[in-house]
């Protein structure tokens, strides 16, 4: 870490020097710490897009070259030649598996896939007709009471179990909440299958065909981290407060949900099946273009990559495969997508705001294929994720510089007053 002279210059012509932190890839992050105490005033930054909250060692993206890096591996061709339970390895640890290594950890994961009956219950609990999304994250908050020895956050081996446990069981927990959508029992996972594999066949109760669990694993990898974003910058700070991992994962669990996040797959499945037809692609172009309409072009747009997301361009590419493999007549959605991708891409408002297909735009159809319900694309998100969120939550429990996250605020409300009484107001 080197520090050198940046300056903040008062109006008054007063100068504050400010340290500067060195990142080793992209932008350096200047120390405001000082700025308040000496200007009287703090940095204002909506959305945090100009704030660097930690630091990190575990995943690197550079918005404007359509980098992603996963502990310095290009997470593109980790899709292509890794597979999950390796790329969990090197998230948690910072380093590839050895070949022992690897075997003992994929074991390991597979003796940990049986949730347990108390888990289950509670998923079995949660009310007909809830998103699985609410029952993947009521099944996380009754885990701290069933896993007492993975709760420590300042013990080293219960943030290991944590890991472990969390990333195999999450798989379990997707698939009973699937099971419950359609009013059926869980299906007990098979230790003999690889993570994705029996991801599906707890879902669907056969094994599933091979291009079809290369295609979830390789889904798997492009989505285990993406650095501080929504849904992991939520687990940082619930985390930060010292509750149990399991709990800190619900609130990350919650927060990818939406719309603006995770849930975009979801939304992108809703909005091809609304557009309908090649004819209406324009209609729709036009209210996202209009800035008295709400609706946006979803799967569209991100906060860092400005040129193209890295993993939007994979998972197109096994859209291609998974529809000519499994021939599930679902090519249509996907020949809808690709026609508005190029309308979009051609039409100056795209351009101009550098609006270009993120991660979600294509996974949802995968999915589809795949044979999963527009309600079960967010939770595969999350399965994937959980490594992501585990190995930030770890990270942030051995860095000395960690503290309880608490952001101030610009206050705009009413000056002090006197309170009256009901009677005399
Ligand atoms: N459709 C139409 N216009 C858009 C879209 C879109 N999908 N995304 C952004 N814009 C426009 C905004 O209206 C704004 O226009 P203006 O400058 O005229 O006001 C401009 O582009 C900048 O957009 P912001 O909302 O400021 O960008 P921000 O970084 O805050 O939001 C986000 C990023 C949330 C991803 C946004 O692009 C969006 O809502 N996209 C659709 C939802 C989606 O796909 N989310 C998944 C993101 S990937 C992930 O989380 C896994």
């Amino acid at each position: 870490m080197t520090k050198s002279g940046d300056k903040l210059v008062s109006r008054d012509g007063h100068s504050l020097p400010l340290a500067r932190r060195k990142a080793v890839l992209g932008a350096d992050a200047l120390e405001i710490t000082p700025v308040p105490p000496v200007t009287g005033a703090y940095s204002y930054d909506p959305g945090y897009a100009s704030t660097a909250s930690c630091t990190s060692r575990i995943t690197f993206v550079d918005g404007e070259g359509g980098v992603l890096l996963y502990r310095g591996y290009a997470a593109d061709d980790l899709a292509r030649h890794s597979n999950f339970a390796e790329v969990s390895w090197l998230l948690l640890n910072g380093e590839l598996p050895s070949h022992t290594e690897l075997q003992s950890f994929s074991e390991e994961l597979a003796g940990l896939r049986h949730c347990a009956p108390e888990v289950l219950d509670t998923i079995a609990a949660v009310p007909a007709g809830a998103h699985p999304m609410s029952t993947m994250t009521a099944a996380l908050s009754a885990m701290p009471a069933v896993y007492p020895e993975c709760t420590d956050p300042d013990d080293a081996d219960h943030r290991r179990r944590f890991s472990h446990r969390v990333i195999a069981n999450i798989a379990t927990v997707a698939a009973a909440a699937y099971r419950k959508t359609i009013g059926k029992p869980a299906i007990a996972p098979r230790k003999d299958l690889g993570y994705a594999a029996n991801l599906l066949y707890m879902m669907f109760g056969e094994e599933p065909n091979p291009v079809a669990s290369r295609a979830l694993d390789t889904l798997l990898v492009l989505h285990a981290d993406h650095e501080q974003n929504c849904s992991t910058s939520t687990v940082r700070i619930a985390g930060s407060s010292g509750v149990n991992p399991f709990s800190a994962l619900a609130a990350g669990c919650i927060a990818l949900w939406g719309p603006a996040h995770g849930g975009a797959n979801e939304a992108v499945i809703q909005m091809l099946e609304e557009i309908g037809a090649t004819e209406n692609i324009g209609e729709y172009v036009a209210r996202a273009k209009d800035p008295g309409d709400s609706f946006r072009l979803m799967g569209f747009g991100h906060r860092v990559y400005k040129n193209f997301d890295p993993r939007a361009t994979i998972i197109c590419g096994i859209c291609h495969e998974v529809l000519q493999e499994l021939k599930t007549g679902r090519g249509r959605l996907f020949t809808l997508a690709r026609q508005l991708e190029e309308i979009a891409l051609s039409d100056s408002y795209f351009k101009d705001r550098r609006l270009y297909p993120n991660v979600d735009f294509y996974s949802g159809i995968i999915y589809r294929a795949l044979g999963l319900p527009a309600t079960m694309f967010t939770p595969m998100f999350a399965v994937g994720r959980t490594v992501g969120w585990a190995a930030h939550w770890c990270e942030m429990h051995t860095d000395p510089e960690a503290r309880i996250g608490r952001p101030r605020q610009l206050y705009l409300g009413p000056t002090a007053r006197s309170y009256l009484p009901v009677g005399e107001r």
